[in-house]
């Protein structure tokens, strides 16, 4: 078996078994975004990649899929080596899935630890009146969108600081789109008396159900869980009267305002786990 780039031929002509992956060309934005595949005779019998993130580089993305019939010879391991040796930095990889997704077994064999955990998502829109509203929560779609963006930055950098955090000039790629992917009326920003936003709750419309993010600007907010509960029992309101029933929630057990207005909200659905795996 050897190794050799992942080229856009390869990509073209691939096989039913790596379509649904995160697969690109090697090199595909830079050094910082390497792909291979393995080859056995003449057919590819695995392909991978490992990227940093443009908001994040901290850790390597890691994808590899194996040809479903050479799974269980080693063929994954080794190919997480070879990509390792492919790394234009000395940091560790990075994969996530559902708690009891094979991935993740996989994952453990390489040493895997995790570093996050994401809470059940999906919730009732019906169950929003378990959180308390709050008089400071207003329509996001008033608010001045630079001030938005100022808020929304500093909320995601302080939610990742201790387990994954933002490199920099972050902002750019974070913000990229945002406007089009934000459903600004179903949107809500608790604001003080000086206008200072100090809670966002942010809908996506570019998914199905609808997804919400939900936290304080800064971690040390006073009434931080009622501010974030107001705003996302409005946005919740917003969607249930336009007839949805469900909403999906991005969020970490690590959020100390958002977890608790979710548990409130009784989510449904899988627990899953963001881990670190050793490169070296
Ligand atoms: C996950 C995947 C890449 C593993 O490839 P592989 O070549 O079978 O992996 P290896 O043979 O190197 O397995 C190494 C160890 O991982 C663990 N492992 C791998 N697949 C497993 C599975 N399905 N269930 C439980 N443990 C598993 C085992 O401990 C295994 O050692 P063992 O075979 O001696 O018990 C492959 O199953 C696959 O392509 N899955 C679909 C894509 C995917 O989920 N990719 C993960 C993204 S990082």
């Amino acid at each position: 078996m050897r190794f050799r780039p992942l080229t856009d031929d390869d990509l073209a002509t691939s096989p039913p078994w790596w379509e649904d992956r995160s697969l690109a060309a090697d090199g595909w934005r830079n050094d910082e975004t390497r792909s291979a595949v393995a080859v056995d005779g003449e057919q590819i019998v695995a392909a991978g990649a490992i990227w940093l993130s443009r908001v994040h580089d901290d850790r390597f993305w890691l994808e590899v899929v194996v040809h479903p019939e050479r799974r269980r010879q080693g063929i994954g391991t080794a190919l997480a080596r070879h990509l390792a040796t492919l790394r234009s930095r000395d940091l560790p990889f990075m994969a996530r899935g559902y708690v009891d997704d094979e991935s993740l077994r996989f994952a453990e064999a390489l040493g895997a630890r995790t570093i996050q955990t994401v809470p059940p998502a999906r919730a009732d829109l019906g169950a929003r009146t378990a959180l308390r509203s709050h008089a400071a929560v207003q329509p996001l779609a008033g608010a001045d969108r630079s001030r938005v963006e100022a808020a929304f930055a500093e909320l995601y950098r302080w939610t990742h600081e201790h387990w994954s955090p933002v490199r920099d000039a972050f902002e750019t790629a974070l913000l990229e789109g945002l406007w089009d992917e934000l459903d600004v009326d179903a949107s809500a920003v608790a604001v003080d008396a000086s206008g200072r936003i100090q809670a966002l709750a942010m809908t996506y419309r570019d998914t199905d159900p609808a997804l919400i993010v939900a936290e304080t600007v800064a971690r040390d907010e006073p009434e931080g869980e009622h501010l974030v509960e107001g705003c996302i029992r409005r946005a919740m309101a917003i969607l249930a009267h336009r007839g949805l029933s469900v909403v999906d929630f991005d969020g970490h057990v690590s959020d100390p305002h958002f977890l608790p207005a979710l548990s409130r909200l009784r989510p449904s659905g899988r627990w899953f786990r963001l881990v670190e795996i050793p490169a070296s």
